[in-house]
């Protein structure tokens, strides 16, 4: 076994080396990839809009995993007894919000999952001792034969995308692009290790990682979970993660102190256009295998488990039901010998399928489904198909077998409860000593020095001051998937082990015989002898993070100004950047005397400071850290490129003056498509807010929220999208304005010459107490419509406000808020969407 492993591990170390060596970034097929076949017939490539998959244009994989008479024998015994209610349970999977244990041994579940924002007892901050109670209990009731049933024990799939990520006091590890960064397959090895270890403590069988996307465009959200931009990088990577987590293909996972995997989102979510998630990717076929298709090469090739769906399409058709894709090039031609589970109710977007209903996507040849709170109509639906043949038995039983063989290989049968296993219950791996250390080391290699005229490394002994928005917010160097869904709603007390930036800076500087000051604004008692400023993203997951230009909100570009000031009095500047992806800073790069990348580092912030004080003898530590994507010169997408792929200074060369680049963002700060805000978001550069119309005004970031002492409150809703719109609860009691405004007014005044509206996606969820007006504010002129008291209630409604109602031409043309909600009474009202239009459900009439 040993030798095998290392066989595996030398084979895929040296696809890597070779890559790596090669100075060109982009991958040739031959690198990761077998030569294809001499018998491959001749295809002819596909039209760009097309979603016909040729496979033989597709590189064979040899599954490692070779199938065991023993186990095969063992799943035709438990097929011959398993009755179709519990085949079709088996290859369900349900959210521990949305299930109960009583649930699973009725239904005969196959599987369970912990979404992003779900933990035990509904607390997404449960102790780590209520995880494993809570699979001791899944497990119990999976195998508890009383009411019948084989008893096939469940499965538990959880998002440890950066460390064990759901669970307060674990390892964070960087965040997958700053990893990239790091350029360290070994390193990545040891992380996967580190990682399983830790989900094994809490009873956990399966992690939904590696993601082994190939992000290309860093407007979408969900930029930061990929390795890379290059599929080279992800590519040498991927198999080493997956060895990593699960061990050497083929062993007995559960014995061990490793966990089944999970490659995702196949195939092609980060090639979707414009970036936007869970959209479409409109690229060749060749593309898809050579950029997207790249890491799941090494992935099979180290045997990973399962791979998960993407929720995004090809050329028009969702990934979840595309047959040639799931069944002819992953099954057939690449040989992958797990089991396919779709994500989070995708199932419910492929075409003619609902959340409860899809039979489409069993049949493309998915094995397991994601129904995380549909689970229950959609056994209803799945039973009555696979009854009446809809769902072909054959086709029923290979889901079921290939969920049996992962969970015979893994000795699911054999385990015992999750709390009887190696590692259950041994807190002190949870963020253990050695695992900090790990990703402290990662944090370190991550980062990528862009600038440095001289100030790095920092003197022993200097005082330092720490200033910026992000220096000591452990939440914000930790980014989405952590604790919660999308890292918001947390504090430095929710990570008790964990380094904030600060601290580490702190105690580099203490140790170093000097000393440091935090001060978020800048302000200082004694002036320091250089200044270190964290500023840069807030956590975002998901759609919730798709942005339409590559820059930061205006309000997260404050700390600019503390940057300038600091300039100005004569202190040198290191600047370091929490971002999970490249956006245009050129006016940072320009101000600072140094400028670090520091990615999303997660729980350990003193990697940070690591690089940036000068080791005992003087010498600089040196930053090996090189960009994993390329970073842009403006804000514009497909704009130019300031520093390639690749780039990264080493902090050890002659300091070098700074030749200034461009500080014009390219795009204006409302140059939103027409898109005020979609998902519950606004667009970059505008803002929400809720005040009285006069000097009381909070904006609103993240949810819940209060304003006006509590008489306004604002919470996450579902409407498109889960969280995807605000709900507003005003009480009343005073004025009330809801509202929703770009950095710098718009001129309207073309679009106001037509039938375009202001179109918002709103639901009423009572009729307004008193007059209630949607108006815009441009000046003192500017007029709106009355909301009507008859307007539907509880249910999502398109309102259009033609943008004539807000006015005459020279109002227009200066429009500081296209959409605001007002009203002195109560009313219960959401809005999911704002953006130009032109049709509505309701149309208002101006007033
Ligand atoms: C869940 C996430 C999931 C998302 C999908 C959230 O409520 O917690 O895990 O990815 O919904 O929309
Ligand atoms: C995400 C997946 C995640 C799943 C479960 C989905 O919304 O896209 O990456 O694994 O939720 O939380």
């Amino acid at each position: 076994m040993r030798q095998k492993h290392d066989r595996l591990r030398t084979l895929l170390l040296s696809a890597a080396t070779v890559s790596a060596a090669l100075a060109a970034p982009a991958l040739t097929w031959a690198q990761v990839a077998p030569a294809p076949q001499s018998a491959t017939p001749a295809v002819v490539p596909p039209r760009p809009s097309s979603s016909v998959v040729h496979p033989a244009i597709w590189p064979k994989v040899s599954w490692p995993i070779k199938r065991d008479a023993k186990i095969e024998a063992r799943i035709a015994d438990l097929l011959r007894r398993m009755t179709i209610e519990e085949k079709v349970g088996q290859v369900i999977q349900a959210d521990i919000a949305s299930v109960t244990p009583e649930d699973v041994k009725r239904y005969h579940l196959g599987s369970v999952l912990n979404g992003g924002s779900s933990g035990p007892g509904n607390d997404d901050l449960a102790p780590a001792q209520k995880w494993l109670e809570l699979a001791d209990a899944f497990y119990a009731a999976s195998t508890d034969r009383s009411a019948g049933g084989v008893g096939v024990p469940v499965i538990w799939g959880t998002d440890a995308v950066h460390g064990h990520s759901n669970i307060v006091g674990a390892t964070l590890f960087p965040h997958n692009v700053g990893l990239g960064a790091a350029n360290d397959p070994d390193m990545i090895e040891r992380i996967g290790a580190a990682t399983a270890a830790e989900i094994r403590v809490t009873g956990q069988e399966w992690t939904f990682a590696p993601t082994i996307t190939v992000p290309q465009d860093a407007r979408w959200g969900r930029t930061y979970e990929g390795y890379s931009s290059d599929p080279a990088l992800v590519a040498s990577y991927a198999g080493r993660m997956i060895l990593g987590l699960q061990g050497a293909p083929g062993n007995r996972i559960l014995a061990g102190p490793h966990v089944l995997a999970s490659t995702k989102h196949f195939i092609a979510d980060g090639g979707t256009f414009e970036g936007r998630d869970q959209g479409d990717a409109r690229i060749s076929e060749e593309t898809l295998r050579d950029v997207h298709g790249a890491p799941y090469v090494p992935a099979i090739g180290a045997g990973v488990g399962t791979v998960m769906t993407s929720f995004s399409s090809w050329n028009g058709t969702k990934i979840a039901g595309h047959h040639g894709l799931v069944t002819d090039v992953l099954k057939g031609r690449m040989d992958f010998g797990g089991f396919v589970v779709t994500d989070w109710n995708a199932h419910g977007q492929v075409a003619g399928c609902t959340n409860a209903s899809c039979p489409q996507a069993i049949n493309a040849g998915i094995d397991m489904y994601m129904a995380p709170d549909s689970w229950r109509a959609l056994y209803g639906s799945l039973l009555a198909q696979a009854k009446d043949g809809t769902v072909p038995a054959a086709r029923l039983n290979d889901a079921v077998a290939r969920i049996l063989r992962v969970k015979l290989q893994i000795g699911l049968f054999e385990a015992g409860k999750p709390s009887s296993r190696p590692l259950s219950g041994q807190w002190q791996l949870l963020g253990s000593a050695e695992h900090r250390a790990l990703a402290r080391d990662a944090v370190a290699k991550s980062l990528v020095l862009l600038k440095n005229t001289g100030v790095l490394p920092l003197k022993r002994g200097a005082n330092i001051l720490v200033a910026g928005d992000a220096a000591d917010d452990i939440a914000r160097q930790s980014g989405g998937w952590t604790l919660s869904w999308q890292g918001t709603g947390l504090t430095n007390a929710n990570f008790p082990g964990a380094t904030s930036i600060w601290s580490g800076i702190r105690q580099a500087a203490a140790q170093s015989g000097g000393s440091a000051e935090l001060s978020p604004g800048g302000t200082f008692a004694k002036k320091p002898d250089a200044a270190i400023v964290v500023f840069g993203e807030t956590p975002y997951a998901e759609f919730q993070g798709d942005i339409k230009a590559l820059q930061l909100r205006p309000e997260l570009r404050a700390p600019l100004a503390t940057m300038r000031r600091l300039k100005a009095q004569g202190i040198p500047v290191v600047a370091v950047m929490l971002t999970g992806r490249p956006l245009f800073v050129g006016p940072e790069l320009n101000t600072a005397d140094a400028f670090v990348v520091g990615w999303l580092p997660g729980s350990e912030g003193a990697g940070i400071a690591d690089r940036l004080f000068a080791r005992a003898d003087g010498s600089a530590p040196g930053f090996t850290g090189r960009l994993s994507m390329a970073w842009p010169a403006t804000a514009r997408p497909g704009g130019p490129t300031l520093f390639p792929l690749r780039y990264g200074l080493s902090g050890t060369e002659a300091p070098m003056p700074w030749k200034p680049v461009g500080e014009d963002a390219g795009v204006a700060d409302d140059d939103t498509g027409g898109i005020y805000f979609a998902d519950g978001v606004p667009a970059a550069g505008w803002s929400l807010s809720v005040g009285n119309g006069e000097s009381d005004t909070t904006r609103i970031t993240t949810v819940p929220a209060q304003a006006l002492a509590g008489r306004v409150r604002v919470t996450a809703i579902d409407a498109r999208v889960q969280e995807g719109g605000r709900a507003f609860d005003l009480r009343g009691g005073g004025p009330q304005v809801v509202s929703l405004s770009p950095a710098a007014s718009l001129d309207l005044s073309r679009e106001a010459n037509g039938d375009v509206m202001v179109v918002a996606t709103m639901r009423f969820d009572s009729a307004p107490a008193s007059d209630a007006r949607i108006v815009a504010r441009c000046g003192a002129t500017c007029g709106g419509a009355a909301i009507p008291r008859d307007v539907a209630q509880g249910k999502w409604l398109t309102v259009g406000v033609p943008l004539r109602c807000y006015g005459a031409a020279g109002a227009i043309a200066q429009v500081a808020t296209p959409f605001a909600i007002s009203t002195r009474g109560a009313m219960k009202v959401a809005v999911a969407r704002v953006a130009l239009g032109t049709a509505a459900d309701r149309v208002l009439k101006c007033d």
